[in-house]
């Protein structure tokens, strides 16, 4: 989402974007071109499906839901699903609340690794990093810690995880927020994180719905000195949509993630979160998401046709930032009330929102709001921008608990040794020991001293933009490893000023090991730090970290680089350095940074991350670049995603590109030896289409059609550019203040229907066809410890579906596992239908090609020792 400077940002994209809403359909409709994806376009897709045949939990939440919504009038429908405006109230967004029933709205938090905007909170590892933990018990651990620190603030939705941006492109700004460009990784990470965030009694949002892959002309608006630039379109055929982009996405839902938030960008041409193919076919439809969708931080752009299109839920509510003006709001009320929007589309929003309340016991859990997001003070304004409501604003409620150890072991369990000559473990009794690097050291201006964490200075934690949290504390590698060395009496010295040659010299050349701190930062686009609009410029290191290295190893023949980046950097020269004894991936590991790289450094704990993506020698290695400057006027510009499903490794393996380290590549202290692997076939089972109707849309309670019941309250209070569902007019074109109030014509075929309608085949269940996860095969190896210490060993599982248009292999499953010296452990991994399956556009379903299929067992997507068939013929 966004934040503060991109009010003015956005300002003059307005006019534009206003304009296109003003149209119902959905997308241009450009016939497509059959030989580029050049102005791809979604096809329409109405009505909106409802919820429809819940079971489970989901069954019981919407039981309740529906109880509480037939309760509701008009405007507190209204309420539920329209935020009050940026900066009115506590959290980064809230809706409004239904006073008659006590319920007191609901709040919205920032961000996927912690809370934003507050105090007392833990600052945990990103998603980026703990990806490489590759431990699905780390995953919900983590996921579960912040949804219990977000409760204990009063947050009733966590705005994460994030599975968007995947990750196309290495220097895409967000990627960090997210796990990884592999879509099993990153689909067993949002799963995992989901159910941990849900049990502990908050909803999650998993984002960004799709295709957000850069930062750069996310969003209409104005760009550097080109003028007014529309929202970048992400066109992409539905093969890559379904076998990559979409993956974790369908594990998010099937996980029970109560909410989705749309993203900012266009795709084929068409605003995601008005995107009824998207929205509806795919997410509601497909892949059967029962809870709700929210709008990115002012990604809405219509206000009829994004609630045709299956939108129930904006945020923060206003047009633009505190314009006290709205798409939905009044207009929301008045488009009930004109007929363009069925009451039981409205009554589906408001039903969806309160199922996923009650499918994670909010009305348990529920505890009153103790902080604000606007003021660290205690006393303040309620209603932030209006300034009113002065009064008890934060509690200074403390809801770390003992977090703080879990996210030290989290951060150690995901450091990844990328290279190690002998040198490590440290024992702590190194003669002289020397510390290099403004990334070993604490920002200067404090851990939370710039704005959203947007500057590069002192060790890097996390990147920057809305998807950080305030750190409680800092602990930096320096002060951990001075720590380490003093208690055994030893000498340690440092020098953090990267700029300081003589001085590093000096010092490199006394030192018997030297241990060099270098980072590469990125973020969200309304910060530009060091000339990186979020996106990131290119992948070397920042604060000229290769010249630091390079003058400290020309002294030292005992260097170890500690890299803490947002994603891969250039580092090939060093893996050949013999200086360079041993290169340490840190990652951004978050609040306990120094003690978690100290625990690994000096052996406390064994490493066993694996690179979660890949390090290619150079930056023309990833594929297509991001679009850095307007390349259609100022209409959107086209990202054709081309290359389809190959990015990352699927990429460096098609063009036979040798990686620098490959994707599932980590060392240990101890070495690991595989055999003996077993195919075991399970039956599965015939793949059956899903069949049938849905029930008809319902409608909860009554609602009347006399504008004069929605009139403002003679006695209320108006907060300053609040957003409130009530009228000011009886005359409905005058209360919505839209000069194009009325002017379209058409509607969107079927945009109006409630009657039952066709379930789709590739659907049936939250994540889609339960059938795609029936287990047909099980594979197993042993995995023997043949070092000298106790160690982890991440086993992993890929398989090649064998097509010609199929990655070499692709990573299906994986497991951490321990194991002591000389002993051994057996890997067990399920391969279930959707594994061995590849989407069939013509029949829009999943299909078990006829390409003979292969599972390969090792320790990275390139050490694969062992491999056996899959017969697939039972299953053709
Ligand atoms: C985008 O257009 C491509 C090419 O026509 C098509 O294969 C794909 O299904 C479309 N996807 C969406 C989400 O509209
Ligand atoms: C809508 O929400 C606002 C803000 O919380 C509240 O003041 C108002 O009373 C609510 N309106 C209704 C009809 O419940
Ligand atoms: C209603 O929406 C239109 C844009 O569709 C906007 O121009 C108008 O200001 C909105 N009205 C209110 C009362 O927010
Ligand atoms: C902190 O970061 C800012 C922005 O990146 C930079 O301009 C400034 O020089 C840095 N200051 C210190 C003290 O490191
Ligand atoms: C890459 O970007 C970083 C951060 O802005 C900058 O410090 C570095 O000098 C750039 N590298 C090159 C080779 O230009
Ligand atoms: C490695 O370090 C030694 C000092 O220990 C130095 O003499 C030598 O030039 C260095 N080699 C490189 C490649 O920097
Ligand atoms: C570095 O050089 C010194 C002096 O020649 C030697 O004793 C030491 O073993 C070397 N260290 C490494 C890690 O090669
Ligand atoms: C405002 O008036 C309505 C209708 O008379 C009443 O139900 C409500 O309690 C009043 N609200 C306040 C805040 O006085
Ligand atoms: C509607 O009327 C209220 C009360 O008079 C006023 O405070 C508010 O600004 C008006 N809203 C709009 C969108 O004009
Ligand atoms: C119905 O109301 C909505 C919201 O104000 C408005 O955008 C739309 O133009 C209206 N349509 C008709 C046909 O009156």
């Amino acid at each position: 989402m966004r934040v503060w400077l991109a009010q003015a940002f956005l300002v003059p994209g307005l006019s534009l974007a206003r304009a296109q809403s003003a149209s119902y359909l959905n997308n241009t409709p450009i016939a497509p071109s059959p030989a580029t994806l050049d102005n791809a376009f979604s096809p329409p897709f109405y009505p909106s499906p409802w919820i429809d045949g819940p079971s489970g939990r989901w069954a019981e939440a919407y039981e309740k839901a529906t109880q509480f919504v037939s309760q509701l009038t008009l405007l507190e429908k209204v309420n539920l699903t329209t935020g009050t405006g940026w900066m009115s109230d506590a959290c980064v967004g809230n809706v409004g609340s239904i006073p008659r029933l006590g319920f007191p709205g609901l709040c919205m938090q920032d961000s996927p690794l912690g809370i934003r905007f507050a105090d007392h909170v833990s600052a945990f590892p990103a998603g980026g990093f703990i990806a490489a933990s590759w431990d699905r018990a780390e995953f919900y651990r983590r996921g579960y810690q912040m949804g219990l620190e977000m409760r204990g603030k009063g947050v009733d939705v966590q705005l994460g995880p994030v599975v968007g941006p995947l990750g196309r492109n290495p220097k895409g700004g967000r990627n960090w927020e997210g796990f990884s460009p592999d879509p099993v990784l990153s689909g067993i990470a949002v799963a995992e994180t989901v159910k941990g965030i849900q049990d502990a009694g908050v909803i999650a949002c998993t984002k960004h719905y799709i295709m957000n892959e850069q930062e750069h002309f996310r969003s209409p608006g104005n760009f550097e000195d080109k003028g007014f630039v529309d929202a970048v379109s992400s066109n992409l055929a539905d093969k890559t949509l379904h076998e990559l982009y979409l993956w974790p996405f369908a594990d998010a839902v099937r996980a029970g993630t109560g909410s989705i938030m749309c993203s900012y960008n266009k795709i084929n041409n068409s605003q995601a979160c008005q995107n009824s193919y998207l929205q509806n076919y795919i997410l509601k439809g497909e892949l059967g998401f029962q809870g709700f969708i929210m709008s990115d931080w002012d990604a809405q752009h219509s206000g009829v046709a994004s609630t045709l299109a299956g939108l129930d839920m904006t945020m923060p509510g206003d047009t633009d930032f505190n314009s006290g003006l709205s798409f939905w709001g009044a207009n929301l009320t008045i488009s009930v009330l004109n007929g363009t929007v069925p009451q039981w589309r409205l009554d589906d929003a408001a039903v969806r929102i309160m199922t996923a309340y009650y499918l994670v016991g909010r009305d348990m859990a529920a505890v009153p709001i103790n902080f604000n997001s606007w003021s660290l003070d205690t006393y303040g304004y309620g209603h932030a921008h209006a300034k009113v409501g002065y009064g008890l604003i934060n509690e200074h409620v403390d809801v770390r608990e003992a977090h703080g150890q879990s996210i030290r072991q989290a951060a150690a369990r995901s450091t990844v040794l990328l290279k190690n000559s002998g040198v490590l473990p440290l024992t702590g009794r190194e003669k002289f020991t020397a510390v290099f690097g403004d990334d070993s050291t604490e920002n200067p201006y404090g851990p939370n001293g710039c704005a959203d964490h947007g500057c590069n200075n002192g060790t890097l934690g996390m990147g920057w933009g809305s998807g950080t949290a305030f750190f409680p504390y800092l602990v930096t590698p320096l002060e951990a490893i001075k720590s380490q060395v003093l208690s055994n009496g030893g000498v340690v010295q440092s020098v953090v000023d990267n700029w300081a040659y003589s001085q590093i010299t000096a010092l490199a050349r006394q030192s018997t090991v030297s241990i060099v701190f270098v980072n590469a930062d990125s973020g969200e686009g309304y910060i530009t730090v060091d000339g990186n609009a979020g996106d990131r410029n290119n992948l070397t290191l920042w604060q000229d970290g290769d010249r630091l290295i390079r003058t400290v190893t020309a002294e030292s023949n005992n260097t170890i680089v500690v890299i803490h980046s947002v994603g891969p950097v250039i580092i090939e020269e060093y893996k050949n350095n013999p200086n360079v004894t041993a290169i340490v991936w840190a990652g951004l590991p978050g609040e306990q940074s120094g003690n978690s790289i100290a625990d690994v450094l000096y052996g406390r704990v064994n490493p066993a991350g694996k690179t979660p993506f890949t390090w290619g020698k150079q930056e023309s290695d990833y594929g297509p670049d991001l679009i850095y400057k307007p390349t259609n006027g100022s209409q959107s510009p086209q990202d054709n995603f081309e290359e389809g499903v190959f990015i990352d490794y699927r990429a460096f393996d098609r063009k036979n590109i040798t990686p620098t380290y490959e994707f599932g590549f980590g060392l240990s202290y101890t070495t690991f030896n595989y055999s003996d692997i077993k195919v075991t076939k399970v039956s599965g089972g015939p793949y059956a289409p899903t069949v049938g109707k849905t029930q008809p849309a319902p409608v909860f309670g009554n609602v009347s059609n006399n504008a004069a019941e929605y009139q403002w309250p003679a006695n209320l209070t108006h907060v300053r550019n609040y957003i409130y569902p009530y009228l000011n007019s009886t005359d409905l074109a005058e209360a919505s203040m839209d000069p194009q109030y009325g002017v379209e014509v058409e509607l969107p075929a079927g945009s109006q229907d409630g009657s039952p309608q066709a379930r789709i085949p590739a659907g049936g269940a939250p994540g889609g066809n339960p059938q795609l996860w029936d287990i047909l095969f099980t594979v197993s190896a042993t995995v023997t410890n043949t070092g000298k210490v106790a160690g982890e060993e991440i086993a992993q599982l890929y398989v090649s579906l064998g097509g010609p248009d199929d990655p070499k292999v692709v990573l299906r499953n994986f497991e951490r596992l321990s194991i002591q010296p000389g002993q051994s452990a057996t890997f067990v991994a399920d391969v279930t239908r959707r594994d061995l399956s590849n989407w069939d556009t013509a029949t829009q379903n999943w299909v078990i090609t006829k390409y003979p299929k292969t599972a390969y067992v090792g320790s990275s997507s390139r050490s694969l020792p062992l491999s056996a068939p899959l017969d697939v013929s039972d299953y053709l």
